[in-house]
Parts: C-alpha cells; sequence; structure tokens
C-alpha cells in the first residue's frame, strides 16, 4: 500500500478555509499549476479554477494541475462537483458519490499518452473513480450526518454556456443523475497518473428545463461545503485499501 500524500480539488464555491496553508506554484512539463500546501498530515489543496477562481471549466489546465499533485507525492484526492441535477431524488443541496462518467467535452487536452516519448497507452476506466475511495467518503458523510446519494452518473459538458433543454433530456435518457462541466477529463488524468481518484457532486440547481429555466443556488454551495471539508479530511485519512488497481493504472 502506499503512503503518500492527500488531495482535495475544490470546484466552484469551495475554499480550504484553514489558516496555515501557502500558496506554491509547480511548474510540470504541461505547463504550471497552483498549489495551496498545508502542514505534512494536511491534504494539499487545489483550486480547480485557478488562485483566483477565473477560469472557465473549458479553459482549465487539467493537466498541469494532475501532473502538480503527482509531482508532489499525492496518491489520493477527492475533488467537489458543482452540478445541476437531472433526477429528481437529487434536489439543490443534495450530494452523490459519482461513480460513473459520461464525457460530452471537446477541444481539451485530455490525455497525457500522446505518443512519441509521452507513450502510447489505453488505460482501463470501467470504473472511472476509486471504489475503496469512494467507499471511504461514503462512510465519512454518514458518520458526519450527510446522506449522499451512494452512486449515480455525471454528463460531463464542454460549456461553459448551460445546457439546453433537449441535451438534459438527451443526458437523462442515456442515465445521467447530474451534469457538470469539469469531471472530464480530470478523472481520466488521475487514472492515467495511477492516483486513486472519488469525486463528490454539490447540487446547485435544477438543469436546464426540469423546473424551467435554470437558477443557481450559491449560498447552498457555501452552506455545503463548509459542512464538506470535515467529511473529506476524514476520508483521506487512511490511503484506500488495496486492491481496486488504480495505481497499476499508470
Ligand atoms: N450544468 C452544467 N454545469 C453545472 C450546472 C448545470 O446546470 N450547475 C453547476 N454546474
Amino acid at each position: 500500500m502506499s503512503a503518500g500524500r492527500a488531495a482535495i480539488i475544490g470546484g466552484t464555491g469551495f475554499d480550504l478555509p484553514e489558516p496555515g496553508y501557502r500558496e506554491e506554484r509547480v511548474e510540470t512539463a504541461y505547463g504550471p499549476a497552483v498549489l495551496q500546501v498545508g502542514g505534512d498530515g494536511d491534504p494539499i489543496f487545489l483550486p480547480r479554477h485557478g488562485p483566483d477562481r477565473n477560469i472557465p471549466p473549458h479553459l482549465i489546465n487539467y493537466r498541469a494541475n494532475v501532473a502538480a499533485l503527482a509531482a508532489r507525492g499525492v496518491d489520493r484526492v477527492i475533488a467537489t462537483l458543482a452540478v445541476g441535477s437531472i433526477a429528481e431524488d437529487l434536489p439543490p443541496g443534495a450530494t452523490m458519490v459519482v461513480d460513473q462518467l459520461l464525457d460530452f467535452t471537446s477541444g481539451r487536452r485530455h490525455t497525457f499518452f500522446e505518443g512519441g516519448s509521452a507513450g502510447r497507452r489505453h488505460v482501463d476506466v470501467t470504473d472511472p473513480f476509486c471504489p475503496g475511495l469512494r467507499a471511504r467518503l461514503i462512510d465519512a458523510a454518514l458518520r458526519f450526518g450527510i446522506h449522499p446519494r451512494e452512486s449515480g452518473t455525471y454528463a460531463c459538458a464542454n460549456g461553459p454556456r448551460l445546457e439546453t433543454a433537449a441535451e438534459i433530456r438527451m443526458y437523462r435518457l442515456l442515465g445521467a443523475h447530474v451534469v457538470g462541466m469539469t469531471a472530464a477529463p480530470e478523472a481520466f488524468l488521475a487514472r492515467e497518473r495511477g492516483l486513486h481518484y472519488a469525486a463528490l457532486a454539490v447540487s446547485i440547481n435544477w438543469a436546464a428545463g426540469v423546473r424551467g429555466r435554470v437558477h443557481i443556488d450559491s449560498d447552498a454551495l457555501t452552506t455545503m461545503h463548509e459542512r464538506l471539508l470535515p467529511v473529506l479530511r476524514a476520508a483521506l485519512t487512511q490511503p484506500p485499501p488495496a486492491g481496486c488497481g488504480c495505481p497499476d493504472a499508470d
């Protein structure tokens, strides 16, 4: 079992409010990434949308972000994902531990394996989220009184625009429970780097057409995220149990 560091990738609205963290710029082969690093036992924090939270989903340098975490010795990551709800049992404010991913993005640098010296690999993503870390996340959430939907499918749209009602109907027909803009290629790159990666989706609106036009509830997001930080920390305390195969994918 590996004994690396833990990290949290924070999505929209998720800041790490802890004192003692300092910003660290990491140069990678894919460009720079900015991490927030605390003490040795603390999870490293990566604000997905950059230190000023102003990088839109389609322009995030996902490869630099994942490569920077790996370069700092991270072996397990929990990401938060702000989403719109497609499933009726996920009203805004609800959470879901994602287990499947539909990738509708385009034009993103989505792999480390670009041939030549970078290598040619086809990693297995049958289960794109680490089952062991998902189980830890569900346990921790329940211990802190949060009852997430314990599985579900995330459709990743390219954005930055929101979806049409017809697109959401299509995603629903394809089995999606939530829609967002950032889980792909992040989850796939984490797998390519052999990281254990799980994600907690937080609904901040009904998706387009589910209840008419989209109304984003940013307050729900802030309140929820304050409750989630101890959950994420607890879920990351131990490395996930061996046997999930994530590190072998690298
Ligand atoms: N669509 C796509 N991404 C999102 C949404 C949505 O409705 N809400 C939060 N992220």
